[in-house]
């Protein structure tokens, strides 16, 4: 069993997973990196860590049903169990979704339901929050929908601009997914197939 993270740009948060899941020594390791954008700086980090890259653009194949066939060949050939989304801007289609009923996660940079979509940060800059925050949650095929996992909050203060208030979310963000993830993986986080 082994875990596939989805990353389309930075990567900040694959590097902070992969870190910590080599730290706390997770019973099941991050072995693939899936990747929508050639070019991307997460590949560099996948690289540098060591983590094998799959990527492809999605525009390369006929449909969202082909690409994620291929992805999900490349999944099975990996023994990948456990999906973790992070900054993979795309939705996730049925052809994954099957294959992986619940076991696809996702951080999104604001509390849900508020401001879903892209550019979640600058959204709630721009309305004038005070409080916004981070949320982890399993992925349906809605845009940041499905079950909550967790969320916290980060405030908006009267010295914060764009910039300090993105960087106060990414912090939330690394400290909150590593930990949410590791307790999704070993069970202490129930999800709706496991209960009842
Ligand atoms: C993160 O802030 C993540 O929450 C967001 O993309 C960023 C990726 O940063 N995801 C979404 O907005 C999903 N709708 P990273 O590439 O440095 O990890």
């Amino acid at each position: 069993m082994s875990i596939a993270v989805f990353a389309s740009g930075s990567g900040s948060n694959f590097e902070r997973l992969v870190e910590a899941s080599r730290d706390q020594k997770w019973p099941v390791p991050i072995r693939l990196l899936v990747c929508d954008k050639p070019g991307a700086k997460v590949l560099e980090r996948a690289e540098r860590l060591g983590i094998p890259a799959v990527c492809v653009s999605p525009k390369t194949f006929a449909d969202k049903a082909a690409y994620e066939t291929f992805v999900l060949a490349e999944l099975r050939k990996h023994g990948i169990e456990w999906i973790v989304l992070a900054g993979y801007m795309r939705l996730i289609g049925s052809t994954l979704l099957d294959a992986y009923p619940w076991r696809i996660v996702n951080i999104h940079p604001s509390l849900l339901p508020a401001f879903p979509g892209k550019d979640a940060i600058g959204q709630a800059f721009a309305y004038g929050v005070k409080v916004s925050g981070v949320s982890v949650h399993l992925v349906d095929a809605g845009m940041d929908t499905g079950p909550l996992l967790a969320q916290v909050p980060v405030l908006l203060e009267e010295d914060d601009d764009l910039e300090s208030f993105t960087t106060k979310i990414h912090q939330a963000e690394h400290r909150l997914y590593p930990e949410v993830v590791y307790r999704w993986i070993t069970g202490a986080i129930k999800t709706p197939d496991m209960e009842g």
